[in-house]
């Protein structure tokens, strides 16, 4: 099933999101479904929170960069429960979107790379280290369980420049080439 997209100001994408249960909801079938969802508006990452489930999964697909770039062959993932527990001491900018926010890229600064911890959606527990855009991407797609978006981790002078867009998504001033609501 293809999900609507939350955007910008659902209370969805504030909440910060509860870890799940083993067994307490069919974790493949949702994660089918988010891929699925991602797939169909083009998109390399997507959190729950972004189809109103405010619970801590999300997923990821780089794969088609890894003719560019050979660490993102296979990048096409599930993480449950993740917990980013080290961050790298670099970092540097790079320009970000997300479907919630439709149209808007703003070039955000994070580390460059983690250690993560998560299960994925066969319940099996992974340690992995992530740098480069994969590292990015899951950065993303984490901040979405804890209530955040890009536009959150902008400058006070950025945010400012960005402001009637954002007025706009709440008022649903966006175009976009996938379902909404
Ligand atoms: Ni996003």
């Amino acid at each position: 099933m293809i999900y609507p997209i939350v955007i910008y100001g659902a209370t969805a994408l504030k909440n910060p999101s509860a870890p799940i249960e083993k067994d307490s909801i069919d974790v493949k079938q949702l994660s089918a479904d988010m891929l699925a969802t991602m797939d169909a508006a083009n998109g390399v990452g997507l959190a729950a929170p972004q189809i109103g489930m405010n619970i801590r999964m999300f997923v990821v697909d780089a794969s088609p960069w890894a003719e560019e770039d050979p660490s993102l062959e296979g990048f096409r993932k599930t993480f449950i429960n993740a917990e980013i527990y080290e961050y790298g001491d670099e970092e540097d900018y790079f320009s970000e979107g997300c479907l919630s926010l439709p149209g808007l890229y703003e070039d955000v600064k994070r580390p460059t790379s983690i250690r993560i911890r998560y299960v994925d959606e066969n319940w099996e527990e992974h340690d992995e280290f992530y740098d480069g855009f994969a590292a990015r991407v899951i950065q993303h797609e984490y901040d979405h369980l804890e209530g955040k978006v890009f536009t959150d981790r902008l400058s006070p002078l950025r945010k400012k420049l960005v402001r009637n867009k954002l007025l706009g998504f709440t008022k649903g001033k966006y175009s976009a080439a996938y379902r909404t609501k």
